[in-house]
């Protein structure tokens, strides 16, 4: 999950704790917001206490937990002021009780006042029983909420606490929190970012294939960064070493072709892409449709030049940014400026694998950014996670200045658009402040 970001200022959020089994997820949404830089707020209905004890709640979040209408700070009722200091509201779990009290304007206890009393969005990660999810009353609710801009983390499908089989379960925490990040970032709100991340694998024969040592964490690294930032995220990714990051879409493929075929075909839509795919430069030229013999005295493979992803965007990227990576072990900044120039991108990353802390694989890398406007930055030695957040940076930064030169409009925003991202859907649009 993310770390938390220095750049970014504090984001503070209500988590409302409803009647739930599902209650004792809350404590590890807690953990995973912490842990992401958030500051959280518990409000604990009477059922919710139920489950989960405030002391549980309090210490994890290190905040006062508000468990009654009355419970009052210097100043206001506790429940109304940390709402109205909060970016966002999370109801997790939410019962089919509180969802109906919300979409009726019923406001009788803490946590439905703090609801009806907020001008921030409201997130629900509804947690019940399946016959109660599929009722005719909570789908009505959850249709009506949904046409007021109030946004659902849907149910998972499986084996229920009580027993039986459905749709109903609360999604993981992990989906949960995700899903919360993006909402949260402001600085790609309403932008599309695509990566490209890991190894692409070219066939020789039904057996074998030609690769690398590319683990994907770099792009997967970017891909959760932007989600972070509020972007809607496109990841085209080739194999892998890790699992993506929650949140964003993935497009998988296998062999460069794949991949730039993938990429053409997206591409247009976003205003950032950055590739961080380690793409293979040749292919045999003919894949044996038997697997070839072994043991031969010498074996010469015929190889041909792949497409090159990046550079075939060349001349299609007015008012965005692109951002390559190049990968040296020798000579490294001559031969990073050659492919600044030859693929025309924005700004290159230049990486060395075998340099300490920057080995395929690793969490860490150390970088130097070299900008097609001639100017070049060496970064310190940083998670990929960091190092991701630089990258958007600077992408953002000359993403504005190619707006401010190119029209008073510059590219497209979209704002409220759905999205579909994995596996977590945001369901209806963002209230507005
Ligand atoms: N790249 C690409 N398509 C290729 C090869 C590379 O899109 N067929 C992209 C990579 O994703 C990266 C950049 O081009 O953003 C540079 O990749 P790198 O492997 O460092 O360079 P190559 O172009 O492969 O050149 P060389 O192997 O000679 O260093």
């Amino acid at each position: 999950m993310s770390e938390p970001a220095a750049s970014r200022p504090p984001r503070r959020l209500v988590l409302g704790v409803s009647g739930s089994i599902a209650a004792y997820k809350s404590a590890e949404i807690v953990r995973l917001l912490q842990k992401a830089g958030v500051e959280v707020h518990c409000i604990l209905t009477r059922a919710g206490a139920e489950f989960i004890t405030p002391l549980t709640l309090g210490t994890l979040s290190g905040q006062p937990v508000t468990t009654g209408m009355f419970d009052e700070v210097t100043g206001g009722i506790r429940h109304i002021q940390v709402t109205r200091e909060s970016d966002l509201l999370l109801v997790a779990p939410a019962s089919g009780n509180i969802l109906g009290k919300v979409a009726h304007g019923i406001a009788d206890d803490a946590l439905s006042t703090a609801i009806m009393a907020s001008s921030a969005p409201v997130v629900f990660a509804p947690a019940m029983n399946t016959r109660m999810w599929e009722s005719a009353a909570v789908k009505a609710n959850v249709r009506l909420l949904e046409e007021r801009g109030f946004l659902f983390v849907t149910p998972g499908t499986g084996s229920l606490a009580c027993g039986e089989m459905g749709t109903g379960r609360m999604a993981d925490p992990a989906e949960v929190v995700a899903f919360v990040l993006r909402q949260l970032g402001t600085e790609g709100r309403g932008r599309r970012l695509l990566v490209t991340a890991g190894r692409t694998e070219e066939d020789l024969d039904p057996v074998r294939f030609l690769t690398n040592r590319s683990s994907g964490r770099m792009g997967f690294a970017v891909a959760e960064a932007a989600r972070d930032r509020g972007y809607a995220v496109t990841v085209v990714a080739g194999t892998t070493s890790v699992e993506p990051p929650l949140g964003v879409e993935v497009v998988r493929v296998r062999s460069a072709a794949e991949m730039a075929r993938a990429v053409a075909a997206r591409h247009e839509e976003h205003e950032i892409v950055v590739m961080t795919a380690a793409v293979a430069d040749y292919r045999p030229r003919h894949v044996e449709p038997r697997k070839i013999p072994g043991r031969q005295r010498r074996l010469t493979l015929d190889l041909e030049p792949t497409e090159d992803v990046l550079a075939s965007l060349r001349g299609k990227r007015a008012g965005k940014v692109t951002i390559g990576f190049a990968l040296e072990t020798e000579a490294e900044m001559e031969g990073a400026r050659r492919k600044l120039e030859t693929k025309g991108a924005d700004c290159i990353v230049l990486n060395n694998p075998t340099r300490p802390g920057s080995a395929f694989g690793g969490e860490t890398n150390e970088v130097t950014l070299l900008f097609a406007v001639g100017r070049t930055e060496v970064l310190p030695l940083s998670t990929k996670r960091r190092v991701a957040e630089e990258i958007l940076r600077h992408a953002e930064e000359i993403l504005a200045e190619k707006c401010t030169a190119g029209s008073a409009s510059g590219p497209p925003v979209r704002r409220g658009g759905k999205t579909a991202v994995r596996p977590a859907r945001r369901s209806g649009r963002g209230r507005t402040r």
